[in-house]
């Protein structure tokens, strides 16, 4: 799966990834409130315009962070002006990573990457910075559109992951979505 070539979802199309429509099928609160505690720190991997950040900066609550990593500054900078507009910007930092690095130096209690693996090339180096910056209890949910990414290979990736020492814990059901919730194993 490395070196795939990916086509990235433009900061030109942010629009169709924050919208009413979407906030009635997949309401970010309900999809990640029951993971995302206050206090937390959380990592929103692949923000794009920030559709989760925003949310889960609410749910972490004023002692709370999260780290909105894109690789796309126009990304960031629409999260940046969402953020102070709702007066939410003291909890988001923006952290512009590379395609193939996310250089993340801190532990977090949740990672979460919504639509954004199949656009990563080397999907094994990505799970492993992951795996490598989850607290021992945290969790990491993945997300995948049915309607870009097939079952399979939504098992490979799964795969790619137990292989970087991730465990599945569930299967959550969420609309037009593959789904998997992930875990540090115990070795
Ligand atoms: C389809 S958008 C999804 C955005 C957001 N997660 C959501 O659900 O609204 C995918 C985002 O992932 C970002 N992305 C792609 N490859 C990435 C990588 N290797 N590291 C970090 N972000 C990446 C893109 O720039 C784009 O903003």
């Amino acid at each position: 799966m490395a070196n795939k070539s990916t086509d990235v979802c433009s900061y030109q199309r942010a629009w169709t990834l924050d919208n009413w429509v979407r906030r009635l099928l997949q309401n970010p609160y309900k999809i990640v409130g029951e993971y995302v505690k206050e206090g937390q720190v959380v990592m929103d991997l692949g923000c794009g315009p920030g559709f989760f950040s925003l949310a889960m900066a609410k749910l972490v609550g004023e002692k709370g962070k999260v780290i909105s990593v894109d690789i796309q500054e126009e990304m960031l900078q629409i999260v940046k002006s969402k953020s102070e507009r709702e007066g939410l910007s003291s909890r988001i930092i923006l952290h512009k990573a590379q395609q193939e690095k996310l250089g993340i130096s801190e532990m977090v209690d949740f990672a979460l990457a919504f639509y954004m693996v199949h656009e990563v090339p080397d999907k094994m180096s990505f799970l492993s910075e992951v795996a490598s910056r989850l607290k021992p209890d945290g969790r990491f949910l993945i997300v995948e559109p049915k309607f870009h990414v097939s079952k399979s290979d939504f098992d490979s990736t799964l795969e790619v992951a137990r292989s970087m020492g991730l465990e599945q814990v569930s299967e959550p059901k969420l609309s037009l979505s593959r789904a998997a919730l992930l875990k540090p194993g115990s070795r």
